[in-house]
């Protein structure tokens, strides 16, 4: 049994931890599909960088255990990965997954979870990677724009391709309106590509 699909017992779920800096919606449509029985996990913990994010909420009406670590207390990148990978170990996470994370991941991070780490990121890529995906798709006049989940590796949004699934840009779209449409399908594929990720390695 990998450590991934580690289980406490036969019938306990994979574990997974959630990372968050904001609103959430991601995290949510990971609890609804664990809910409705479409995706095989249970969330161990929600952790934010942020105190205020709003997507905390989503894990405490849930009944997730939540932790918040603000990075400003501490003096690198380095020593607060490592209390963040202390926090995700300690409650034998298998999985992580980030939905909205606003903080690049140092090696230390990516190498304490080998290929364990998935990202959601809004755009087809490798297009339009890092900060503003929607105006940069705009802005190359893209036609066709979507949402990937990939793994994470030491480079920014460049790791292996789990799934993807395009979305139209519609003339007189904004970044705003765009986002919206991709958000949309954000919310069907990252439970999905956490499914694959966990039946590829059951
Ligand atoms: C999503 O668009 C996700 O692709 C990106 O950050 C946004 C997070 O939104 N990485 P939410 O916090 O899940 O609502």
């Amino acid at each position: 049994m990998s450590a991934l699909t580690a289980r406490d017992s036969a019938s306990a779920p994979p574990r997974l931890g959630v990372l968050i800096s904001g609103r959430g919606s991601n995290l949510k449509a990971l609890i609804d599909a664990i809910d409705d029985g479409r995706l095989d996990a249970t969330i161990a913990v929600v952790l934010s960088n942020k105190a205020d994010a709003p997507g905390l909420d989503h894990a405490r009406l849930a009944g997730i255990a939540t932790v918040v670590l603000s990075h400003q207390a501490f003096a690198s990148r380095e020593e607060y990965d490592r209390a963040v990978v202390q926090e995700l170990k300690g409650r034998r996470v298998g999985l992580v997954c980030l939905a909205g994370f606003m903080r690049l991941l140092s090696p230390l991070f990516v190498d304490a979870f080998p290929d364990r780490i998935l990202n959601i990121h809004p755009s087809l890529l490798p297009n339009y990677p890092g900060l503003h995906p929607q105006q940069q798709a705009l802005d190359d006049h893209a036609t066709v724009s979507g949402a990937t989940v990939h793994v994470v590796n030491k480079d920014l949004d460049a790791g292996p391709v789990v799934l993807q699934r395009e979305v139209p840009v519609i003339p007189g779209d904004t970044a705003d309106t765009l986002a919206a449409r991709i958000l949309a399908v954000e919310h069907r594929l990252y439970p999905d590509a956490v499914r694959l990720v966990l039946e590829r390695r059951r």
